[in-house]
């Protein structure tokens, strides 16, 4: 077994955690603040790779493999965690079911714009009445000779008010319940496709989250990513890689968290010294430190899966994504813990790593949703 990150991988870590701490991290606060979607920054990242670190190089991505794209994510997220999803769903939620699925014609025209940042992309899964149950949709896609008619609404949808590419998934027959489930690509500016609420979140405030609402709007039948009915694999199969992502978000989340923690915990002082030296802080640092690193491994074992072409790895990316999530909140309020009343107010970054952090347990399937995966791929 080799721990060592390869040469291209810690080139990698190295180029983006300086990129996050010059570029990404002096803005974190204020697009909290306002909510703004910081295209700059996405700009600047496409010109680095890092809009498509798992593409091809001959779609126009950085070729990475999917340990690098978890580094990346991770110093992102460390920095930024608004940033760390919208590049997470560019790459994970989008940029990968084009890739794996994909005709040959719909990479080449879509998978360009998506790492240069020209259009960027949003997943289109969860309703407003389907959440943890994908297979609970309503959105239908009926065919009509060569367009399929989509209606639906879709919900809690990241990059959604900014992206031109959207992965959408809807019934093409509803009666072969989950084997009725089809995929589509489908571009902003189509007619009958409007953008509805803007979600005012308590995290990850600047990621354009928003409903897509489609009424009758006329798809080409090329724009059926795989076959019809596949969409759940496809569903299933891309959140698999995307929850490694989400555990990467975690882990960097927490390491801000953790390094807030550590640089409060040295500069107070009570009863005359600085609090670091308290056994009750200590014994909260080591274990927040301890447990960072584990879910770091769980995350790279993941991805590791994954690198080495294993069909079925949903179990190491549910367990990636479950001990992060959680992880990342409870290390998060260790650290609130350490800065006391300060912690509470907005005069200190922790109060936002902390709202940050709680998303983690809710998208790309909730916790416990990741334990139904754990547990189901133990049992079957
Ligand atoms: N890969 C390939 N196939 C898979 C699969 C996988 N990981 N998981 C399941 N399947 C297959 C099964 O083998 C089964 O196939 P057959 O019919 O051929 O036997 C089929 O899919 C149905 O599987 P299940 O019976 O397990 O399906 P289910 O209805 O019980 O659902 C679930 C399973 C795990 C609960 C699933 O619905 C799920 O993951 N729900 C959570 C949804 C989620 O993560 N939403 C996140 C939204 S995206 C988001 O948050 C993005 C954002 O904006 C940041």
């Amino acid at each position: 077994m080799n721990f060592d990150l390869t040469n291209d991988q810690k080139m990698l870590q190295d180029q983006v955690k300086k990129f996050a701490d010059s570029v990404l991290a002096p803005v974190a606060p204020d697009i909290d603040k306002s909510a703004e979607f910081p295209w700059d920054n996405i700009k600047k990242m496409a010109k680095l790779g890092l809009l498509g670190i798992i593409i091809p190089e001959e779609y126009g991505g950085a070729g990475f493999d999917y340990i690098s794209l978890a580094i990346a994510i991770e110093e992102i997220s460390r920095a930024c965690a608004s940033t760390g999803v919208i590049v997470a769903v560019n790459n994970s939620l989008v940029g990968y079911p084009i890739m794996q699925f994909g005709s040959e014609e719909q990479k080449k025209k879509y998978l360009p714009l998506l790492c240069n940042a020209e259009k960027l992309g949003a997943f289109g899964l969860t309703e407003p009445n389907a959440g943890s149950d994908v297979a609970a949709m309503e959105s239908t896609a009926r065919l009509d000779g060569d367009t399929y008619i989509l209606n639906g609404t879709k919900r809690f949808i990241t990059n959604a008010g900014e992206a031109g590419v959207y992965v959408v998934f809807a019934y093409t027959n509803k009666e072969l319940k989950h084997k009725g489930i089809s995929t589509f690509i489908v571009e902003r500016d189509i007619p009958g496709f409007s953008l509805g609420k803007h979600e005012d979140l308590m995290g990850i405030r600047a990621t354009a989250n928003c409903e897509l609402i489609f009424e009758d709007v006329r798809i080409p039948k090329e724009s059926l990513l795989g076959e019809e009915g596949e969409g759940f694999k496809i569903c299933m199969n891309t959140l698999d890689v995307s929850r490694i992502d989400i555990g990467a978000q975690a882990v960097g989340i927490a390491q801000s968290a953790l390094d807030e923690a550590v640089r409060y915990s040295k500069e107070r002082k009570a009863f005359g010294q600085p609090i670091c030296n308290f056994q009750m802080v200590q014994s909260m640092l080591a274990e927040m430190a301890t447990e960072i690193q584990a879910a770091r491994m769980l995350v790279y074992f993941a991805g590791h899966c994954k690198n080495k072409g294993m069909t079925r790895f949903s179990l190491e990316s549910a367990m990636a994504k479950y001990y992060g999530a959680s992880m990342a909140v409870d290390v998060a309020r260790k650290a609130v813990q350490i800065h006391g009343g300060y912690g509470y107010t907005k005069d200190y970054p922790i109060e936002r790593i902390y709202r940050d952090a709680k998303i983690l347990e809710l998208y790309e399937g909730t916790s416990e949703i990741q334990k139904i995966v754990i547990a189901r791929e133990l049992t079957r």
